[in-house]
């Protein structure tokens, strides 16, 4: 591979996607564009298994997933007894009190998705978090209204119902055997001492996160009861467990305490949504990946699309292919930002924006030499801190693929009194108010505005990729908000056309741009210095930051099974069998 930069500037490469090649370079061959500043340098940790692999973000969670595969559970009920496991031990981002996705794969080759994402209530509205000035108040952050209609149990229910084997009970024992005890690890307490602020401002979670004034010390056991007795009548009733009779009489309690507007009627009506992956193809692969209501799937084939075309790609690491890579990413975000939101309520372009014909026209504008500025404004890049992705295969070769969240670190803060739970705060997903940045610098338009019953747009992007002969080949997916799609496009890429190991293109340095804020995100030390004035010389403007984007849990085919592999920005446990 050769640097364009000098050689070839100003010549546009436009390969028709069928000139595309379909082999991709000898692995392991491909990362000396990353700089010797890099943090995460051989750190990725790769474990090996001939039957089945789980890669979640906590050790735990992995665990309980591979103790239900060895018991003779599919896919499936691993995905959801790592879901209830997560809510336990991963209480920033694990959950029962969000919302999540599901791409999934038979070992026959049947691709389906589940959108179990939160919904706004009833009573929502239009204008709900814009005060009397037209500024944004922080109600649509932090507190009781903030919360959307949680999809996650509904979610697991729906899809035990169609594809597991085991029993209910079986695949939430795990969960309930964690939220009775578990061994705090120093991750957890220092995400609860971070978040301790805002936790303490409610009650319930002031009890259970901060008993006695601080996080629960390192290396003692955790026990957390009534988180337990409401897996218990999951466990006992399924969905009707938590959706309707005690566990749904002390939501709506707690929304009444603090002004929220969850009604009964909201949580009994919240039904998850079977839909159509989306499906793109990129240099010969296949990628499935998840559809609106989240924007992950689209904004990913419209990256890899405009990608796909420059042929051959600059070098890892090299100003030329980073300058690509945003021009590209900077386009697909403003698309998902103009035309996406929840199906049922806006209509969407989506064939145009998936075409390679599209994507064609799109490259066309792209100038080798300069950065396209995208309109101004002037958002800023605050943070959200967690989310959760989790990659499952199991020895019929059927895959999971989840991401599940409650938005930013620990939700809204609110815990559910009685019932030991967090609540999300999904609402700040939605556009707020037009033009305005939410918490992770996304300025939206009206296709995303609330209205009751409505899902809010997400950037949740799990991703299934198949090689050349449709056989599995990566399973994959990432935290990070907006960064999600951009996490998955770099790891895709780098495996497909840089040669990286997947331990290398998990650690491998990412870049981000999301059209607004109009300037390329990088992880510091990730970009060598004659890169960065090179790109500063393109136009770009440069946000280096030193919290890393993305925590990729993924899993790759290899010729002994499969190879898990954690991020090592996160850490978490990939565990075989
Ligand atoms: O659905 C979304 O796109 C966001 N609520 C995800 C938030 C997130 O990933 C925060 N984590 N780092």
């Amino acid at each position: 591979m050769r640097s364009l930069r000098g050689t070839v500037t100003g010549i546009l490469l436009f390969i028709a996607a069928c000139g595309a090649p379909t082999t991709r370079p000898t692995p392991g061959v491909s990362t000396g564009g990353v700089p010797a500043s890099w943090a995460f340098h051989n750190s990725g940790s790769p474990v090996e298994a001939s039957r089945g692999m789980v890669v979640s973000d906590h050790p735990l969670a992995s665990a309980a997933g591979i103790r239900i595969l060895e018991a003779g559970g599919n896919a499936i009920d691993a995905a959801v007894a790592v879901g209830f496991a997560l809510a336990a031990v991963l209480p920033a981002a694990g959950n029962i009190g969000g919302g999540g996705f599901l791409v999934y794969r038979t070992g026959g080759g049947e691709v389906e998705s589940l959108d179990y994402r939160e919904q706004a209530p009833g009573a929502a509205t239009h204008d709900m978090y814009v005060d009397a000035n037209g500024n944004l108040n922080e109600a649509g952050v932090t507190g009781h209204l903030a919360v959307g209609v949680p999809g996650s149990v509904a979610g697991f229910w729906e899809m035990h119902q169609r594809f597991g084997r085991l029993s209910w009970r079986e695949v939430v024992r795990p969960g309930l055997e964690l939220a009775r005890e578990h061994v705090v690890d120093s991750a957890r307490h220092a995400a609860i001492a971070a978040a301790g602020e805002q936790l303490v401002r409610f009650e319930a979670s002031r009890a259970k996160f901060l008993p006695g004034g601080t996080p629960p010390p390192v290396g003692t056991v955790w026990r957390q009861p009534e988180l337990a007795r409401t897996l218990g009548r999951i466990a006992a009733e399924g969905r009707d467990g938590f959706y309707r009779g005690p566990v749904a009489d002390l939501i709506v309690a707690e929304m009444t305490r603090g002004n929220g507007i969850i009604t009964h009627e909201d949580l009994a009506a919240y039904v998850p949504v079977w839909r159509t992956p989306i499906r793109a193809t990129y240099r010969g692969y296949t990628i499935f990946s998840m559809p609106p209501s989240s924007s992950g799937g689209v904004t990913l084939a419209e990256i890899l699309n405009i990608m796909e075309g420059f042929t051959p790609m600059p070098r890892f690491g090299s100003a030329a292919l980073i300058h690509l890579e945003a021009e590209a990413m900077r386009r697909a975000f403003m698309d998902r930002n103009h035309y996406l939101g929840d199906p049922d309520y806006v209509r969407m372009p989506l064939e145009r924006l998936l075409s390679k014909e599209y994507a064609a026209r799109l490259r066309t504008t792209i100038d080798r030499d300069h950065a396209t500025p995208t309109p101004p404004d002037a958002p800023t890049f605050l943070e959200g801190i967690n989310t959760t992705h989790y990659s499952i295969v199991d020895a019929e070769g059927n895959a999971a693929s989840v991401t599940t969240t409650i938005n930013s670190g620990f939700g809204s803060k609110v815990t559910v009194t009685g019932a030991g739970f967090l609540l999300n705060n999904e609402m700040d997903d939605f556009t707020s108010a037009p033009g305005t940045p939410n918490l992770y610098g996304l300025v939206q338009g009206e296709a995303n505005a609330i209205a009751p019953g409505k899902r809010m747009l997400s950037a949740m992007t799990p991703t299934l990729v198949l090689d050349p002969n449709d056989e599995l080949f990566l399973v994959l997916g990432s935290p990070g908000g907006p960064r999600i799609i951009s996490s998955v496009y770099h790891v895709i890429s780098n495996v497909i056309d840089h040669g990286m190991t997947l331990g290398e293109a998990v650690a491998a340095p990412r870049i981000h741009h999301q059209a607004l804020p109009d300037s390329i995100r990088f992880e510091v030390g990730g970009l060598r210095p004659d890169v960065l004035a090179r790109l500063r010389a393109l136009g770009h403007g440069l946000s280096g930051r030193d919290d890393y984007m993305g925590s990729v849990s993924s899993i790759m085919r290899v010729p002994r099974g499969w190879q898990g592999v954690t991020d090592p920005r996160r850490g978490g446990g990939a565990r075989g069998y």
